[in-house]
């Protein structure tokens, strides 16, 4: 029996709550909120504009490639956005909602999502490949909540899981297992038991001597396993050594040269695995489309050859397409990247997908995108309030109530978060450290910026922080997990409550 037979690709429907008229912060905008991003006033000639959500009708795939989204120019008086968080009247909003009502309401630190970017981003992302038989298994470790994985299962994305917990999240926000990947380097009996059991699509193995494990599971339950070797290509994805993923130091992945004997091996040796596919990703933030043609055209032949000798059916090229962090709020606008001379425009998804479709339309294959922080990172910021001003003899620390606990990027990978007061600046700003109240050095989320001069008691936004935020949150220095809440044009929704005290202390004696 091969378990996680690949599901017939559902039809497209129309998605009922897309009929709706839009919200009012996806239609055209005057007065103070046009004024943030400089565009004017009216529909704008656009470089990528976002898909128009209000119209929701079956998109028809296209028999080669167009830049499907500029194949509808959006309406009269549609404004496109890039993602759901501008000032309106001198106050920052989600979508259509005012983050300091929810502030006040829910309290701080609070992370809040906003729904419409993120089916935005997929649709986009996900009519890239045009007409390529492909699918866009959405990486649930970037931001997993029920909610946001509820969203991404009614667009029928597929999903990369990297655990049974990840799974387990992906069932119960009624995510099809057929759809699901899974990857990582050190997958566990149960994990491979379960993940069998649920029959998922392709067990992304990243060594032989996991190869050799997953076979004798599934031998041991009487069934064979889909499986796809990840080829490491030896490609510099030019990013953060921490999340840079494809060259050969890089503990992911079978070196190039070493994956055709190893299917031939595993054809030979391995009868409870079916190779299914290959699997490749090589690092993430990726900003320029180069390292990606790099690896796409350094690995297609060896996907064609595979495909030939042992009849793989798919090719994943992993995920990693990079966001806006530096200037996030201005990138909601399209102005902003139309203001962006050639060259410094960072990558955009139609770049990727113009870059991508020629080099992958011929091979007959499959293929699968596994995005993560495209998805959700501009569609998340995290709420902190600040507590006091700290003025010190070499610096001023403006000290909020989030910590590193609560987003650990800029600790862990110096990564940068803009930092936005929820009442529109218009005065002074000040080279300060917005630091945490955690007892490390590290519990800082920006050292030596030029800030507007917020004050105890203000709120400010700590902008894409919707990727690898909360995810990775942790209860250090017993401090309570923050509470989640996700904005859909007007309507803002606790998608997971803060934690109380007695969370903290569950399961302890
Ligand atoms: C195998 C794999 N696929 C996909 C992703 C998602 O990457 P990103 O969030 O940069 O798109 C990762 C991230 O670490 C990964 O390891």
């Amino acid at each position: 029996m091969l378990l996680g037979e690949a599901a017939p690709r559902p039809h497209r429907y129309v998605q009922p709550a897309l009929a709706r008229r839009p919200a009012r912060w996806e239609r055209g905008a005057s007065g103070p909120q046009s004024g943030h991003s400089g565009m004017p006033p009216g529909p704008a000639r656009i470089a990528e504009p976002a898909i128009p959500m209000r119209l929701g009708e079956a998109q028809p795939r296209p028999h080669r490639y167009v830049q499907p989204a500029l194949a509808r120019r959006p309406a009269r008086g549609y404004r496109p956005r890039m993602h759901g968080f501008a000032y309106r009247h001198g106050s920052l909003h989600c979508e259509d909602v005012n983050l300091q009502t929810l502030a006040d309401e829910h309290g701080t630190p609070l992370y809040v999502y906003s729904a419409n970017t993120i089916r935005d981003h997929y649709r986009r992302l996900d009519q890239a490949l045009g007409s390529i038989d492909h699918e866009v298994a959405y990486a649930v470790k970037a931001n997993s909540n029920l909610s946001v994985l509820k969203l991404l299962v009614a667009e029928h994305a597929g999903f990369d899981i990297v655990s049974g917990g990840e799974l387990f999240r992906v069932i119960k926000a009624g995510g099809d297992p057929a759809k699901c990947t899974f990857a990582g380097v050190g997958k566990t009996r149960a994990e491979i038991e379960y993940a069998l059991q649920q029959g998922i699509y392709s067990f992304n193995v990243e060594s032989e001597e996991e190869l050799r494990y997953l076979n004798e599971v599934a031998a041991d339950l009487g069934v064979i396993a889909p499986a796809a070797v990840r080829v490491n290509p030896n490609v510099d994805a030019k990013t953060h050594k921490y999340i840079s993923t494809g060259k050969s130091e890089n503990k992911f992945g079978v070196d190039f040269d070493a994956i055709p004997d190893l299917y031939a091996r595993a054809a030979k040796e391995l009868a409870h695995v079916k190779l299914r596919g290959l699997q490749m990703h090589i690092g993430s933030q990726l900003t320029s489309i180069d390292p990606f043609i790099e690896a796409v055209e350094k690995v297609a032949p060896l996907a064609t050859h595979l495909k030939v000798t042992h009849g793989i059916e798919f090719w994943s090229i992993g995920g990693g397409i990079g966001i806006v962090y530096h200037d996030s709020l201005d990138s909601g606008g399209s102005g902003w990247w139309e203001g962006k001379p050639e060259g410094e425009r960072p990558l955009t998804i139609a770049q990727y997908g113009e870059a991508l479709f020629p080099r992958l339309e011929h091979l007959g294959l499959k293929i699968l995108l596994e995005p993560g922080r495209l998805i959700v990172g501009n569609a998340g910021v995290l709420l902190t309030k600040c507590l006091f001003e700290k003025r010190g003899k070499a610096k001023t620390f403006k000290v909020v109530d989030a910590g590193m606990n609560d987003l650990i990027r800029p600790a862990l990978y110096e990564g940068h978060h803009e930092i936005a007061p929820l009442k529109q600046p218009t005065g002074e700003t000040r080279k300060v450290d917005v630091v945490g109240p955690i007892c490390e050095s590290g519990d800082f989320f920006c050292q030596d910026r030029e800030l507007p001069d917020f004050q105890p008691g203000e709120t400010v936004a700590l902008l894409s922080a919707g990727a690898y935020g909360f995810v990775m949150a942790s209860n250090y220095n017993t401090r309570p997990l923050p509470a989640e809440i996700l904005v859909d044009g007007d309507t803002a929704r606790v998608v997971r409550k803060r934690q109380t005290l007695d969370d903290l202390i569950a399961g302890e004696s």
